[in-house]
Order: structure tokens, then C-alpha cells, then sequence
């Protein structure tokens, strides 16, 4: 079973390196943080806050979340919509990060994870998945770079997309969700002990895919 973690920080290249390493071995890629978001979204819909936990507990009971897989990749399909296009907001996005500290949307969203990497090969994105998703997985990479360099990168994202934004707002907006992720009481984000460090900051994407898949090839085994 080809089991890989990837962690990392908000904007610290994980999921573009998770989805081409998933590519090059011909495997799905679990995009964890997508998930979280679908659960945002909903929220955001129902004017609920997170700091009312009850409410968003009651909310999570009565949502129902798919994970699916097409040729363009995964779809979070929310009670019987395809929410992917609503995701990506800055409201989404935050709320993805407050919400997440919260042990039952953790629990709703572990198990659907733990039970999808039981049964594909899978690579695996996200904040705890070496931690507390999968454990045992046979290669686990925790990747960091420095958040005005991950600002840089979504900048140049929105840039490209002609969404409008500040350099110095973002940075502000990721160290913000970083000391969300990494200071919550349930699963924050944190390094597995027998993961892989890698600071990108100064690579490109080719050098990490290329490290990364060094890695697999060693691990699994295999010549991709
Ligand atoms: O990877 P991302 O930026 O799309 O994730 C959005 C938020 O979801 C992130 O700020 C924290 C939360 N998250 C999490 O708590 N655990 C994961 N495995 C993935 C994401």
C-alpha cells in the first residue's frame, strides 16, 4: 500500500507537490485542507460563527460531505453540491481555519480520510496527516518556507487569476493562520517525528517534486 503525508503551513507548496507526485505514481490525491473548507463553506452559508460551537456542531450532524474523484481531480460535494468553486474565498478561508480547531469537525473529516487511505493508494495532504491521519505512513514530508515567501506565491496565484491583493495583507493573513493551526489544543499543526523536512523557500517546484519522488522511490521501491 503506497500510503504518503504531506504537511505543511498555509502556502507552503504541499498541494501542488502532492498532487504531481500522486501524478508521476498514477494514485489519488486527498486534498484535507478542501475538506475543511467544504465544511467553511456551509458555515459561511448559515451566517454561523465558529465560536459557537454548538451551532456548528449541530450544523456538521446535519451535513453530509463526499470526497470524489474525477479526470479533473477531487470534488467536495457538499449535501449533493459541488462546492469546489466556492472554496477558495478569503471569508471560506478563514473560517476553514477557525473552524478546524474544533475536535468534532476534525473527527467527521479524520474518519472519511482514514477510511479512504485503507483503501487506495494514496498521497495526502494537510496539517496532521502524518500525525494523526496516518500514522504509519511509510513516507511522511513536512514542508515549510518563510510566510513572506508563501505570500509571494499566492500573490502571484491571484495575480494570475486578476484577483487583486496586497503583499503585506496576505503575509499578515497567513502568519494569522499559522498561529490558528499551530497553537490549537486538538491536532495542531506539527512535524511527525519520523518526517522528512523540507524549507522551499528557495527551490522550485521541479527541485522539491524531484526530492519528494526520490523519497517514494527509495521507500515503495518503485523507478516513477
Ligand atoms: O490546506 P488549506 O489551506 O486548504 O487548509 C485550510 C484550513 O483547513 C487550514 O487553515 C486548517 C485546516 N486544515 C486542518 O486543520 N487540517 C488539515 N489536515 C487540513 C486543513
Amino acid at each position: 500500500m503506497i500510503n504518503i503525508a504531506i504537511d505543511g503551513p498555509a502556502g507552503s507548496g504541499k498541494s501542488t507537490i502532492a498532487k504531481a507526485v500522486a501524478g508521476r505514481l498514477g494514485i489519488r490525491y486527498m486534498d484535507t485542507g478542501a475538506m475543511y473548507r467544504g465544511i467553511a463553506y456551509t458555515l459561511v452559508k448559515a451566517g454561523i460563527s465558529a465560536s459557537d460551537v454548538p451551532e456548528v456542531i449541530d450544523s456538521i450532524n446535519r451535513t453530509d460531505l463526499k470526497v470524489e474523484y474525477d479526470e479533473e481531480g477531487q470534488h467536495i460535494i457538499v449535501d449533493g453540491e459541488d462546492v469546489n468553486g466556492f472554496l477558495r474565498t478569503p471569508e471560506v478561508t478563514k473560517m476553514s481555519s477557525d473552524s478546524a480547531v474544533i475536535p468534532e469537525v476534525r473527527e467527521k473529516l479524520v474518519a472519511i480520510q482514514q477510511e479512504t487511505a485503507k483503501r487506495y493508494d494514496i498521497v495526502m495532504d494537510g496539517r496532521d496527516i502524518g500525525t494523526v491521519v496516518m500514522p504509519d505512513a511509510p513516507l511522511k514530508v513536512f514542508m515549510t518556507a518563510s510566510p513572506r515567501v508563501r505570500a509571494l506565491r499566492r500573490k502571484l496565484e491571484n495575480d494570475e487569476k486578476g484577483i487583486p491583493c496586497d503583499l503585506d495583507q496576505l503575509e499578515a493573513e497567513i502568519i494569522a493562520r499559522d498561529h490558528t493551526d499551530s497553537t490549537r489544543k486538538t491536532s495542531p499543526l506539527k512535524q511527525a517525528d519520523d518526517a522528512v523536512f523540507l524549507d522551499t523557500s528557495y527551490m522550485t517546484i521541479e527541485e522539491v517534486v524531484d526530492f519528494v519522488i526520490d523519497k517514494v522511490n527509495k521507500v515503495f521501491n518503485t523507478d516513477v
